[in-house]
C-alpha cells in the first residue's frame, strides 16, 4: 500500500494476496459484488481481530469505542422497548443483540453469508437477512428506527440510493443513524503512527479506494464522500440532519483498529455519526 493510495476501512489485515491498490471508478453492481466476496472471505479474520472490542452483545459505533448505552443517539436506552428497529451492514449482528437486550425487535441484515455465520455462532434471536442495502426486502414502513455502525454506506457506490430505501422501510418520523469513516481520513496515509498524520491525497478526490486482482476485478471498494457530499446526500435521501457526532478518543482507550490510534484519534477525528430523521 503506497502512501498515496490508500484506504480507511476498518478490516484493515487483510489484504487479498497479489491485490493491487489503486484508485479508479467502481459502479454500484461491481461495487456490491467485491464487498460481497471481500467479506464473505475476511469475516473470520474480523470478527477475530475485533469481536473482543465490539463484544457479543454491546452497541459500539466504531474504533473509539463509542457506546450507544451511553450515546443515546438512537433515543433514550428506555424507550426502545418494542421498537421495530432495521441494522444495516450487521456483521455479527452485535448491535442488534443489544437492542434486544432493551426490549426492541430488530432485524440484522448483512450482504455477508459468512458475517451473518458469524451472528448464528454467537446466538440469540435475532432475525437475521441476508442482502444488499440497496434493495431492502421489506415493506414500506416495517421499522421504526434504522442504524448502521459502519455497514454498508462506505462501500457503495450510491448511498443516496441505500437512504431513498431506508426512508422507504422506515414509518413515519423514523430515525436513520449511521456511522463512517469521518471523510477527513481520506487525505491521511490509513497508518496509525506518526506517518498517518501528513496529509498525502487530496480531501476533494471522490475517486474510489478499489483494490483489484490480475485480471482487473475490483475484490474490495470503498467510497470517498465528502463531509458536504454525505449531508446532501441525507437530505437528497428524504432525511433532516438533526445531528453530526464526532466522537473524541477516550482515555481509556488504548487499543488500535487498522489506522485509528489514540495517537491519531487524539488530534484528528476518526469517524463521523450521522443522525437523521425521516421527513
Ligand atoms: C466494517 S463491517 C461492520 C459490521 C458491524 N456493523 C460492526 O460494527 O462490526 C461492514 C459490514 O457491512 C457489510 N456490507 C458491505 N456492503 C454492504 C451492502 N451493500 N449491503 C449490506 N451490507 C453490506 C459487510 O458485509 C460488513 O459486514
Amino acid at each position: 500500500m503506497s502512501q498515496e493510495i490508500h484506504r480507511t476501512h476498518s478490516a484493515e489485515a487483510a489484504d487479498d494476496a497479489g491485490a493491487e491498490a489503486t484508485r479508479r471508478p467502481a459502479d454500484e453492481a461491481e461495487s456490491s459484488r467485491a464487498s460481497r466476496g471481500w467479506w464473505d472471505r475476511n469475516a473470520d479474520e474480523y470478527q477475530s481481530d475485533h469481536g473482543g472490542f465490539l463484544g457479543d452483545d454491546r452497541f459500539v459505533w466504531g474504533p473509539e469505542g463509542l457506546d450507544e448505552a451511553e450515546a443515546a443517539l438512537l433515543g433514550p436506552a428506555d424507550g426502545l422497548a418494542g421498537l421495530d428497529v432495521l441494522e444495516i451492514g450487521a456483521g455479527a449482528a452485535q448491535c442488534s443483540r443489544w437492542l434486544a437486550s432493551r426490549g426492541a425487535r430488530p432485524v440484522a441484515l448483512d450482504l455477508s453469508h459468512r458475517q451473518l455465520q458469524h451472528a448464528l455462532r454467537i446466538g440469540g434471536d435475532v432475525p437475521l437477512v441476508e442482502a444488499d442495502a440497496g434493495r431492502l426486502p421489506f415493506r414500506d414502513g416495517s421499522f421504526d428506527l434504522a442504524c448502521s455502525a459502519y455497514g454498508a454506506v462506505p462501500f457503495v457506490a450510491d448511498p443516496v440510493r441505500v437512504f431513498r430505501e431506508v426512508r422507504r422501510v422506515l414509518r413515519s418520523g423514523g430515525r436513520w443513524v449511521f456511522s463512517v469513516t469521518h471523510p477527513i481520513r481520506w487525505a491521511f496515509p490509513d497508518e496509525p503512527g506518526p506517518e498517518g498524520l501528513s496529509v498525502a491525497a487530496s480531501y476533494f478526490d471522490r475517486v474510489p479506494y478499489v483494490e483489484q486482482d490480475e485480471s482487473g476485478t475490483a475484490v474490495y471498494v470503498e467510497h470517498h464522500r465528502t463531509l458536504g457530499d454525505r449531508v446532501r446526500d441525507v437530505v437528497a435521501g428524504g432525511f433532516r440532519l438533526v445531528d453530526l457526532v464526532e466522537p473524541e478518543w477516550p482515555a481509556w482507550n488504548d487499543q488500535e483498529w487498522g489506522g485509528w490510534s489514540p495517537l491519531r484519534g487524539n488530534l484528528i477525528p476518526g469517524t463521523a455519526i450521522f443522525v437523521c430523521e425521516r421527513d
